[in-house]
């Protein structure tokens, strides 16, 4: 038995010496691929919504360790799921979510769960109702893949950072998180997820975007100036593109849609169309301290990223994708064998 969380569902909820055992594990895992910590054991990965990355990464990674994978996009190859309490279920939902865990949790030893906001309401998904239902229910760890959090990026995007540094301390690093254009409003998740990994790194972070309606939720907010306050990083906003990238170690770059329009997006749109121009950019890295570019991916090449920066050596977006497959065998291994 060890005293980590039953879950993963956010690297908050993780202490920061079981975040680095799992960065130490992943690590491990890169240079051995294959192992049998999974063996006999079984993930259902449930999907809500589309994946390259963590579908693949989360099947073979499961593979490569003995153990098998299900995957399951419940209403399209899976009936469709109720998740609030006492609703009479005379619509589309077929079963409950009170059902669907348990059941999943008599067959498999981990649940993996993708869940985006539905971008009607932010004070409804900022509640991060399917996976806390999911984690309710569920009588095995469930793991987040990426609801309003993205947490297995964090890992993967640390790891990059600790690579390509060559050390385990960030410290003292100019973090930028830059807002980018996107024709649509996208989840803030990987945008959380970054500000809260990079802060608990303790680095010094720039929050960069268009105007304060791009600032995101305060719960996030709160989560990184805690982390600053015990790390020993710094946190600042920003809407000046060339004093934030000044000076940059890293950029990472993610898209998002102003909580404030949330439901009501028409209004926002002609908004985000003025700042075309966060575009990350040969003019703009060359601002920085000869650092890093990095980005969850997908990305839309010459909207969010020019070629000449995904193509630069100095883009380490794939590091980061491969260690998705990495961190997640590590934090797969760590939960099935608590
Ligand atoms: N970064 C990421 O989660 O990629 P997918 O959406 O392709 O899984």
């Amino acid at each position: 038995m060890t005293s980590t969380p039953r879950h993963f569902l956010n690297t908050q909820d993780w202490s920061r010496a079981d975040l680095d055992a799992l960065l130490a594990r992943a690590a491990g895992f890169k240079r051995d691929r294959l192992g049998d910590q999974l063996r006999g054991k079984s993930i259902a990965l449930v999907f809500f919504n589309p994946s390259m990355r963590t579908r693949t990464s989360f099947e073979l990674g499961a593979f490569q360790l003995g153990g098998h994978a299900v995957v399951l996009q419940p209403g399209k190859d899976a009936w469709p799921i109720e998740f609030d309490h006492g609703t009479v279920m005379d619509g589309e939902a077929e079963e409950h979510v009170a059902e669907v865990a348990r059941v999943l949790g008599r067959y498999a030893d981990l649940i993996g769960v993708r869940a985006f906001p539905k971008f009607v309401d932010w004070s409804v998904d900022r509640e991060d109702r399917v996976l806390k239902a999911f984690a309710k229910y569920s009588p095995v760890p469930v793991i987040n893949m990426e609801t309003i959090t993205h947490p297995c990026q964090e890992l993967a995007h640390a790891m990059a950072l600790q690579e390509h540094f060559g050390t385990s301390d960030l410290r003292g690093r100019k973090f930028v998180l830059t807002w980018t254009y996107h024709p649509k409003p996208l989840n803030t998740a990987v945008a959380n997820s970054a500000l809260t990994i990079a802060t608990r790194m303790g680095m010094d972070v720039t929050l960069l975007c268009p105007t304060p309606e791009y600032v995101l939720d305060e719960r996030y907010m709160g989560w990184a100036e805690a982390n600053v306050a015990e790390s020993g990083g710094s946190l600042a906003v920003s809407h000046d593109i060339d004093s934030a990238y000044a000076g940059a170690d890293v950029v990472y770059a993610k898209s998002w849609g102003a909580l404030p329009y949330f439901g009501n997006w028409a209004p926002e749109k002609p908004i985000r169309d003025r700042y075309k121009h966060f575009i990350v950019d040969e003019r703009k890295m060359a601002l920085t301290n000869d650092g890093v570019f990095s980005h969850c991916l997908p990305l839309r090449r010459n909207v969010k990223a020019t070629d000449a920066v995904m193509d630069s050596p100095r883009c380490i977006a794939i590091d980061e994708a491969e260690n998705r497959l990495h961190v997640q065998k590590a934090v797969m291994a760590t939960l099935a064998n608590r």
